[in-house]
């Protein structure tokens, strides 16, 4: 789970590399390095940011060629001797990697009897000696690659410097590989966003397939060595752009980018009559007998939402968090539709999953705000989320369009129109929470920012709000933190309630208010320190904060800004880098 530059023919490859990795260090901030070739192979690497290792490269070096990588460490810890780029021991190579070497120890050992001498933990490692020992055989980098692919299990999206060449060479498996295409300069990395200041026409690798760029052209071989003649593609550079716009975070820029996204969202998907989504896919949806949903973390709790709202129209539904279905693969019903659900489009728990749905000749719906993603390419259908690039590790405004998604689909589906004026208040009441609760969250943050342990409880919609709410405090301010449906209450959890603790309560649906009204008096007669949301009809007096009314199936769509401001205001009073927050990554590719 890495991030991979490289240029051929920039005047300034210095800057492309590192402002690249600055922008993919989303996916993954450990370690970062970089490889300058004009003839001969100058590396620098580093543990830390990539702004660190910018502090530590001289100013005058340029490369005619240049590769850069961004870890988020796998095999190997995250210091300085294991980070990438990695030389081969004939020092004829040098290598970027994202992705990670199933068979790696195995073909270590081979090599190491063959005098192949490893000076690091990776299975990186591997993959460029393993080409350095074809290479000593044939003298064809091309052939040495193509042997090494035959060899190699598992992902990879690599870039290679040779010796005096002024090449990249690339190879790709299971891992996203983008080449950019410029007049006499050509780009390569992970996705598009580090590329788009330079081009806006790419060339997508598939899977198995290698070649190399230069600064004229490019050539691309499929696994058999036979030429691809690729398609290149454009892309629109306004919802790729990685800009603060004076914001302190990109979190803060995301969660008010919330209102704007739906909108958008709006144009694309809502027609005058009807919406805009493939007629193919409308029907096979129409014909389903059960949909299944697969998704992690917050993509698996905006699945939950979706089942909902699919269920409320009659058609049952399972959502299941990938990485366990994965390995236990269920198809309720005679005739089950699949929808996977994954921002990045990366993920690979879903890959798996698709892996064994795709085996049982059923097709997929992926929803997705990465165009050209693995799954973006893999699935039968794409459902796009326009929600522009999302670089804060914690996902918000990608939940609420994944969320938002869904419910155009409904509608697609059972001809809701009515939706499209309900989600024009939603946005209207979103603006009004970004303009004027702030503060009032603020102050919760102040009162909970020293705890170690903080519930979240609702029921129904406010339970999967509580899911949600509950996984972002955790991953940006590190307190621990549940969730509780509301009901479950009192078969277990309220053992847990004591003097002082803190309780935030959702209360927005007016199907449940009552119940959960009953246990808020539950965990404060046992000492909670409650905070509720709480909608103005369903308010009482002392509640934390009270948003104006609206149709209660959108509460996880208006309420996430609450929660996300929350998680946002605590992580920002306890210092921590509420961008990256540690151990964790934006696209997690492996499993
Ligand atoms: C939490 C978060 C993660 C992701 C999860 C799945 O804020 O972002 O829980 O939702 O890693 O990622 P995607 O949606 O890219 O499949």
């Amino acid at each position: 789970m890495c991030g991979i530059v490289g240029c051929v023919g920039l005047p300034q490859s210095r800057r492309f590399v590192i402002a690249g990795l600055q922008t993919l260090d989303y996916r993954g901030y450990d370690s970062a390095g970089v490889a300058f070739g004009n003839g001969d192979i100058k590396i620098f690497k580093e543990a830390g940011s990539v702004d660190f290792l910018d502090s530590t490269i001289p100013p005058s070096v340029e490369g005619r060629v240049a590769i850069g990588h961004t870890r988020w460490a796998t095999h190997g810890k995250p210091n300085k001797n294991n980070s990438h780029p990695h030389l081969s021991s004939g020092k004829q190579f040098a290598i970027v990697h994202n992705g990670v070497i199933d068979n790696y120890l195995e073909l270590r050992s081979r090599l190491l009897e063959d005098g192949v001498s490893f000076s690091t933990d990776t299975d990186t490692e591997v993959i460029v000696n393993l080409i350095e020992f074809h290479f000593r055989k044939t003298g064809d980098v091309l052939k040495a690659i193509a042997s090494t692919m035959r060899e190699i299990e598992g992902s990879y999206a690599v870039g290679l410097i040779h010796l005096g060449e002024d090449r990249i060479y690339v190879m790709k498996n299971a891992s996203p590989l983008l080449m950019g295409v410029g007049k006499d300069f050509h780009l390569l990395a992970s996705d598009a966003s580090p590329m788009i200041e330079y081009t806006n026409l790419f060339v997508e690798l598939d899977d198995k397939e290698y070649g190399y760029i230069e600064k004229e052209g490019y050539r691309v071989f499929d696994f058999d060595g036979n030429p691809v003649e690729k398609q290149r593609v454009t892309k629109e550079a306004e919802l790729l752009r990685h800009t603060l716009n004076g914001y302190d975070h990109y979190m803060m820029k995301e969660i008010e980018e919330i209102e704007p996204v739906i909108r958008r969202m709006t144009n694309y998907y809502c027609l005058d009559e009807g919406f805009s989504f493939d007629p193919e896919l409308i029907s096979k949806l129409r014909e389903s007998d059960h949909i299944i949903f697969l998704g992690c973390g917050t993509s698996y709790h905006a699945s939950l939402v979706g089942g909902r709202y699919f269920e409320e129209m009659g058609i049952p539904t399972a959502s299941y968090i990938a990485s366990e279905w994965a390995f236990h693969p269920m198809f309720p019903g005679k005739k089950p539709f699949v929808i996977l659900i994954s921002q990045s489009g990366e993920t690979a728990d879903l890959i798996h999953c698709l892996k064994e749905v795709k085996e049982r000749g059923f097709e997929t719906l992926i929803i997705t705000n990465t165009k050209g993603s693995t799954l973006e390419r893999a699935c039968t259908y794409s459902l796009l989320l326009h929600a522009g690039v999302e670089v804060s590790v914690a996902s918000t405004k990608a939940y609420v369009a994944q969320v938002v998604a869904l419910l155009f689909l409904v509608a697609a589906v059972f001809d809701l129109e009515y939706v499209k004026k309900d989600l024009d208040k939603a946005c209207r009441v979103i603006a009004h929470i970004h303009k004027r609760y702030k503060d009032n969250v603020k102050e919760i943050a102040e009162a909970i920012k020293n705890e170690g342990d903080i519930f979240y409880l609702g029921r129904g919609y406010d339970y999967y709000m509580s899911l949600e709410a509950s996984l972002k405090l955790k991953e940006i301010s590190y307190i621990h933190s549940e969730a509780i449906a509301g009901g479950e209450l009192k078969h277990g959890p309220i053992a847990l309630i004591e003097e002082g603790t803190p309780v935030v309560v959702f209360v927005t649906d007016k199907l449940t208010a009552a119940s959960m009204r009953g246990n808020i008096k539950e965990v404060e007669s046992r000492g909670a320190k409650v905070y509720v949301i709480s909608t103005s009809e369903l308010s009482k007096n002392g509640d934390a904060i009270v948003v104006e009314d609206y149709p209660s199936y959108l509460s996880s769509i208006i309420i996430s800004s609450i929660a996300f401001y929350l998680a946002y205001y605590v992580a920002c009073l306890k210092g921590y880098n509420v961008d990256k927050p540690r151990n964790l990554a934006k696209s997690v590719t492996v499993e």
